[in-house]
Parts: C-alpha cells; structure tokens; sequence
C-alpha cells in the first residue's frame, strides 16, 4: 500500500532512532492500519442471538481446581516464566516515569514487591529458577533498564524487551503523523496496547529462548494488579489439561463496567468487550446476572502456542480506536488487547478467580486501601487483614484534590484505620490529620472555598461532615 511505501522511505531517510521503525514494528502497523482501513465501512456487528453462556469447562471455578502436590510444585515451576505489561507510565496518578516504580507500600515499588515474590519462589523452589519478564514500551524502557540494577544480586532473572511503538494517526486524514511533517517527535508514537504482547514477545527471539530454557508457560498480568501472584492450582490445570490459554476473571459488581467477559459464540469460547455490544444490549451487558464475571488481564499462555500461532500469521485482534489530542490535533491510535487473543488458542478456557487476585492501583482511591490496614505484606504479596469482618472490602472515593500521589500524601496525616469502614467519599479541600479511624459510612465534604481539617486521632463513625466545620 502507499502507506508502506512511504514508511520504507521514512525508515530509509531516517536520521535517527527516534524517527525508524523495525521491520517488525513496519510490518504491524502496516497490517494494523490496512485492516483498520477497511473494516471502518464494514464492520461485522456481533450476533446477539449467538451469544450463550460459558460451560463449566469454558469457565472453571477456582474452588473445583486442584493443588498440586509438594514435589509437583517445583516441576510445574520450572516450567514457568512470569511477565508483567510495563509499558505503562505513572502520569494518571501525577507521577513521573513508569508506573511500576511508584512506592505502594512503605518504601517498595510495584516492582520491587514483583521481584520480592519470585525471589520467594525461587527460594522456596531451589531448581524452578522462574524468570522475570518486563514488556516495556518505548516510554518506560530507558527508565527500567536504570532501576532493575538494584535487583542484581537477588535469585530472579529479569529480562526486559521493548514492546513496539507505531505512529499516531491524524484523524482527519487518516496519515500517519510522522509522514505529515518534518521531522519526529516523541508524541508522534504510542505503544499499541498490551495485545502486541504477542507480536513483540515473537520477534524479540525470547519465546525460542524459554523454550530452550524448558519453559512452557508464560503467566502475563498488568503490573498495577498487586493480586496478581503466581497460583500453583491454575497452572497445574492449565499444564494437565493442555490448555494453551486461561484468562482469570472475577465476580463482577456494579462498580465494574469496564472488563470484556467471557462467554461461548457459536459454540466456541470468547471474550466480548462493551465496545462490540450493541447499544441497545449495554444495560444487558453491564447487568450482574446475565454477565456476572470480567476479565483481570491475569493471562496464562502456552509458549509453544504462541510461537505456532505467530508463525501462521493468523492473529488478527479486534482494533480498539483510542482518540487523543495531541498539541491542538484530534489523533487517533489503533491498540489491540491481550484478552482478545483467547479465539485463536486450543483448549482455551477462563477461571474464576477471587477478587484478592485481581488488586489493580488506578488511582489514589485503591492506592489508600492497599497502603491502608486491610492488608499486610507476606513476601511481597498482599494478605487481607483477617481482622476484617466482611468479605469484601470498603470503597474509597477520594476528591480531585487528592489525584496526585504527592497530594494524597500532603492531605493525610498518616493512612486512615479502615478496618471496619465500609464506603468512604472525600470532596474539596480535605485533610486528615495522623491516627484517624474511619468505620462504616463516612462522608467528608469541604465546600468550595472552605477547608476540613479532620483532627489527629479522630475516630469517624457513620457519619457526614460537611462545611468548614472542625470535628
Ligand atoms: P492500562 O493501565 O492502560 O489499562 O494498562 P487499564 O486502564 O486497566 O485497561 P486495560 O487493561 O487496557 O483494559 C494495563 C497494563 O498494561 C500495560 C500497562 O503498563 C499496565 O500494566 N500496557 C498497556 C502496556 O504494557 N502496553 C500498552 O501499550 C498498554
């Protein structure tokens, strides 16, 4: 097509790094945007009607799995890689780089949390050596390469590779941007999503690695979900039962809209996502009842698989449309999804896992409950406080004013008790002072122009504070 052309010659002209794509990256694009191309006018819509529950086999509970034996473990390990999606950066939460080196819990990092429970691992399973694998994106890789050093004389090898990085598109007239003017920029790229995991694993040569290492699985999961452990039960059902994908998905409630579930669609398993759900069934989807669980992004892959499918070229994820701005220009950027790819697997199948296994930090919201009491820390994994009376754990909404770390930070004292709260919404100009407690509801409003200051060791009980008021 002319595009390709015209990035061979882009590629060719190129001054710099900043400004070349590898054949790979090329090659994607190409395919990605050609295919956007077309299906733009004719969109196959999904066929309701076709839509059926799950079997028992396409979606396993997590209790029916079963555990492993003590010398199983280390086998089963030892065929094990973990990876985490780290292309992502901290800026939703204010903060500056990739979003793994934010300090979640006293002074460690998503990251140093990661290698602390492989380190573990690979204590407890002296001959399993479970490596370490960081997908990073072209804004995150520099960076990563810097910090890993400091984990050069733990037990865990880690292996970074850099996923790819496309050009943004002008969406008025569809061109790339770096063909529409002189020079490159930084904004003209973007990484394309966590289903490139596949493409980039394949041409970075790491899947002939492992498996020449004698790894046969690849457990994948959003570096930002702190539930997202290794579970010896499901990687024991997915090497028995040579399933050569399992999703983990978890009990939706109404707060989670935005997860793709699983489902069977002419009779084969599936993940549907709000964006192919017609409009008139988006009450239906989002309903509990009908569609009760969503996708964690935990992902286990088989690598022999991925290297078949790969090798057939057969991979065509469903294209996400993401629309940006960029310096007065409406762009658009076309991503594909790790999820997506469950259709192109044998025996592929989802687990429905329990909620602790699926503790993503988006926001400063989740970031106070997991640096909050609810939970300890057991060899970097989180651990719910057994002192809490319910099952499930409060909702925290915390105002615009607390979005930044560094102002979460700034309005609280030391984090709150939150043992027994059950919903907690701040607004406004709020701060708490050190030692509070907060139990059952409790809503805190600070009028525009006014300022609460909730007093050291106050202990909040079902109750709405609003004004400027003292308590
Ligand atoms: P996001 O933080 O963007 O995802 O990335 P989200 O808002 O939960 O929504 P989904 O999961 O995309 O539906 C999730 C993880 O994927 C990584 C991020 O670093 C994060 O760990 N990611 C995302 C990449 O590694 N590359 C990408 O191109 C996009």
């Amino acid at each position: 097509s002319g595009v390709a052309e015209k990035l061979k010659l882009m590629n060719q002209m190129a001054a710099d790094d900043m400004a070349r794509m590898t054949d790979s990256e090329t090659a994607g694009f190409v395919e990605l945007y050609g295919r956007y191309l077309n299906e733009r006018s004719k969109k196959a819509e999904i066929k309701w009607d076709l839509i059926e529950q799950p079997s028992e086999n396409m979606l396993q509970k997590y209790d029916t799995l079963e555990k492993p034996s003590d010398d199983q473990m280390s086998s089963l390990l030892s065929k094990l890689a973990v990876l985490k999606l780290n292309g992502g950066l901290g800026t939703s939460m204010g903060c500056k780089g990739p979003k793994s080196v934010i300090e979640v819990r006293d002074d460690t990092t998503f990251l140093d949390l990661i290698v602390q429970q492989i380190e573990q691992l690979n204590k407890s399973h002296p001959n399993a050596n479970v490596p370490l694998l960081l997908m990073n994106s072209f804004n995150t890789d520099s960076e990563t390469a810097k910090i890993i050093q400091k984990y050069q004389d733990t037990n865990v090898t880690i292996t970074t590779f850099q996923q790819s990085r496309y050009p943004r598109i002008v969406k008025e007239s569809l061109e790339p941007v770096p063909l529409t003017h002189d020079g490159c920029a930084h904004e003209d790229w973007y990484p394309p999503g966590h289903g490139d995991f596949f493409q980039s694993i394949y041409s970075s040569g790491l899947v002939d690695t492992l498996l020449a290492q004698g790894k046969e699985y690849i457990f994948v999961s959003n570096v930002d979900n702190l539930g997202a452990t290794v579970d010896l039960n499901i990687l024991k059902n997915v090497v028995e039962r040579d399933v050569e994908y399992c999703m983990e998905l978890t009990d939706k409630t109404r707060a989670d809209i935005k997860g793709g579930t699983i489902i069977s669609y002419d009779g084969k398993v599936s993940l549907l996502e709000v964006a192919q759900v017609p409009s008139k069934y988006i009450e239906e989807f989002k309903s509990v009842s009908k569609f009760k669980v969503f996708n964690t992004n935990n992902i286990w892959v088989s690598l022999r698989a991925i290297k078949r499918v790969m090798q057939s070229g057969e991979m065509k994820l469903d294209i996400i449309v993401n629309n940006k701005e960029v310096k007065g220009t409406k762009v658009i950027q076309l991503e594909t999804a790790i999820g997506a790819a469950i259709g192109y697997f044998n025996n592929a199948c989802g687990v429905n896992v329990p909620r602790s296994r699926f503790l993503p930090v988006k926001s400063t919201s989740d970031l106070m409950l997991i640096q909050s009491n609810m939970y300890t820390l057991k060899s970097g994994s989180l651990v719910m406080n057994p002192a809490r009376q319910f099952a499930t754990t409060p909702v925290i909404k915390l105002g615009k004013e607390f979005k930044k770390v560094a102002q979460y930070l700034e309005r609280l004292g030391s984090i709150p008790d939150v043992l027994e709260l059950d919903h907690l919404t701040v607004s406004g100009d709020v701060y708490f002072g050190a030692n509070t407690t907060l139990k059952g509801t409790v809503i805190v409003v600070a009028n525009p122009g006014n300022t609460i200051m909730i007093p050291e060791g106050s202990v909040l009980e079902n109750k709405v504070v609003v004004g400027s008021l003292h308590v």
